[in-house]
């Protein structure tokens, strides 16, 4: 397929050929994307050839995003070998209570916390490390708040690469750190901010011809659109009135509003859903700059404690804006107390999912309670991370120790207290049937 790498500014549009490494364009300085001039694929054969990959033991197939590699046309997967841990495949889960405590009648999650690595950031790692392979890369780099670290780390090292991973030192939990050493990444803890340090890195991987797999780099953004292609063939092709994500660097929502015009373009889908991002309150410069409009004003000291959105100069605000404008979406804003307590509801479906992650259904609740969202809307709401990335803060809620970044403290409305008792059957006995009395 004819590929290219394509100025996503519209007074720019500059192209490159696919083989260059270059994350920002030459010309102009915006962010680049992978562009196939002339795709189209005939939709329902398309869609039959995707369903029935579902059926077949290799592993491109049997990865949620290789299998639409019609869609990913920047690599030629019979000439070039796609490192895959079998990323994509994640569910789509009902959520009656969750939708309950949204204002809904009804609430699906696609928890991408199902992941090799436990996030999102496997469905476009496996293509950035198949592009850093097919480019000759040894060296692989990327800034992270901690998930993207440690995908990295992992599709790195499957592939033969070296990992060198920058973190915001201090302001990423123990389980990513935990991945990154395991995966076998070099791993500097930065005494700086994700913002300082993406600045710093950008500067490292020019001047030492490392490659770098942050969301600035297009072809993550490829695999992440997969998502938005898998949601749909797992629904048989309906469009949702809504989709429902977390922002921080705003990679995630850029790749799902590239996906859904492409899908919409070749005839796919008739429509695009609305899509809402939700930020931090201590970290949302996208919500400000939504409703204020005018200059992108980044938050200079960015603070949450849903550490994967702590990031106040989000790179693809650009691409994220032209998606939700597209879309006719919605920027929200939610609090610490807000999201911890939206958390635990999705933790008491039985799902579970990471802080950030937790964002999407506390915007839920205040979308529905604002009229912005229909109480009988068909949604879909994104957890981007695994309950088991930061079991400190789970810890801290039901203990009512969690504290906000400036130490108010947060109340553990639904908080699950762990009870210490005697060696001793028959007290034990009688807490259960106080407690957990039975019911026949
Ligand atoms: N949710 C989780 C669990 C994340 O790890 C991230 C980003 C986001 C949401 C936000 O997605 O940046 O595409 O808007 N984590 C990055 C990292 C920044 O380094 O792991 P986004």
């Amino acid at each position: 397929m004819n590929s290219q790498l394509l100025c996503t500014n519209a007074q720019c549009r500059a192209t490159y050929s696919i083989e260059d490494v270059l994350y920002t364009c030459p010309a102009c300085g915006a962010l680049l994307e992978a562009d196939y001039p002339g795709m189209s694929l005939e939709p329902a054969a398309t869609k039959r050839l995707w369903r029935e990959r579902r059926m077949n033991n290799t592993p491109i197939d049997q990865s949620g995003v290789w299998r639409y590699r019609e869609m990913l046309g920047f690599v030629d997967t019979a000439s070039h070998c796609a490192v895959t841990l079998r990323e994509g495949n994640t569910p789509l889960l009902a959520a009656p209570r969750a939708a309950q405590y949204g204002g809904l009648d009804a609430l699906v999650f696609k928890h991408q916390g199902f992941n090799p690595t436990g996030s999102f950031k496997d469905n476009g790692m496996t293509c950035g490390a198949t592009q850093a392979l097919r480019l000759g890369m040894q060296r692989v780099a990327c800034v992270s708040t901690g998930n993207t670290s440690a995908s990295m780390a992992a599709y790195a090292s499957a592939a033969g690469l070296t990992p060198i991973i920058f973190l915001p030192h201090g302001n990423i939990s123990y389980g990513k750190l935990a991945q990154a050493l395991e995966y076998g990444a070099l791993t500097l803890q930065v005494e700086a901010n994700f913002d300082q340090i993406l600045a710093l890195v950008r500067v490292l991987a020019d001047e030492t011809g490392i490659y770098l797999l942050n969301s600035v780099n297009p072809f993550r953004i490829e695999g992440q659109k997969t998502i938005m292609v898998e949601m749909l063939d797992q629904r048989d092709w309906r469009v949702p009135d809504w989709v429902v994500v977390p922002g921080g660097n705003l990679g995630n929502i850029s790749a799902f509003g590239k996906g859904f015009r492409e899908l919409l373009r070749m005839g796919f889908v008739d429509r695009l859903p609305r899509f809402a991002v939700i930020q931090a309150e201590g970290s949302a410069p996208f919500e400000a700059y939504f409703h204020a409009r005018g200059e992108f004003v980044p938050v200079t000291e960015p603070e949450t404690l849903a550490t994967a959105i702590r990031i106040g100069d989000p790179v693809s605000w650009p691409k994220a804006i032209q998606v939700i404008d597209d879309s006719n979406g919605v920027v929200g804003k939610v609090t610490e107390q807000e999201i911890a307590d939206a958390k635990a509801v999705i933790g008491q479906c039985g799902i579970g999912c990471e802080p950030a992650s937790a964002a999407t259904l506390a915007g839920i609740r205040k979308l529905t309670a604002a009229g912005v969202m229909a109480p009988d809307a068909d949604v879909v709401a994104i957890l981007t991370g695994n309950v088991l990335k930061d079991p400190d803060y789970i810890y801290k809620y039901h203990t009512g120790q969690l504290k906000t970044p400036s130490q108010a403290p947060i109340a553990p409305t639904f908080g699950n207290m762990p009870l210490v008792v005697p060696n001793d059957p028959a007290k034990i006995a009688a807490l259960l049937a106080e407690r957990v009395p039975a019911s026949r």
